[in-house]
């Protein structure tokens, strides 16, 4: 009885500690933002063409990983300014939506990743 006591509580506390290390939650519930993956895509829709050189655009080129890593606090500043503050991006367009204001926010806090 003393024996599937023991047993008992150790299998418990096994699952506990499993469930709740964050490490295994960061790794398998929660998909880390990415360049390639979440980013790239939004800044071709709505910084193109200013920001991009090879389509003809004269402002400062987004338009690689490294380009949107280095500006990502000046990015980040601007899409959250509202149309008509000074600075605002996308430049004379609407105001990108929250949630894609938070895929930049995401990966900034996510590291970067390409
Ligand atoms: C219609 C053209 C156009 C679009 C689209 C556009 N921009 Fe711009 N961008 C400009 C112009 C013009 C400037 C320079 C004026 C200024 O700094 O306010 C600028 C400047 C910037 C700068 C500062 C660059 C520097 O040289 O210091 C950043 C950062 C920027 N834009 C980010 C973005 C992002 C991010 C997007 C997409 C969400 C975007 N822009 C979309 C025209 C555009």
């Amino acid at each position: 009885m003393k024996k599937f006591l023991v047993l008992g509580s150790f299998i418990l506390f096994a699952c506990i500690f499993y469930q709740c290390n964050p490490t295994r939650k960061a790794n398998a519930f929660i998909p880390v933002t990415t360049y390639t993956n979440n980013v790239h895509t939004l800044v071709m829709n709505n910084c193109a063409p200013c920001h991009m050189p090879d389509k003809g655009g004269k402002k400062k080129a987004l338009d690689s990983y490294t380009a949107v890593k280095d500006n990502l606090p000046d990015i980040i500043k601007r899409i959250e300014m509202h149309p008509g503050e000074k600075g605002f991006m996308p430049f004379k367009r609407d105001r990108l939506s929250d949630s894609s204001i938070a895929v930049f926010k995401d990966w900034q806090a996510d590291g970067m990743a390409e």
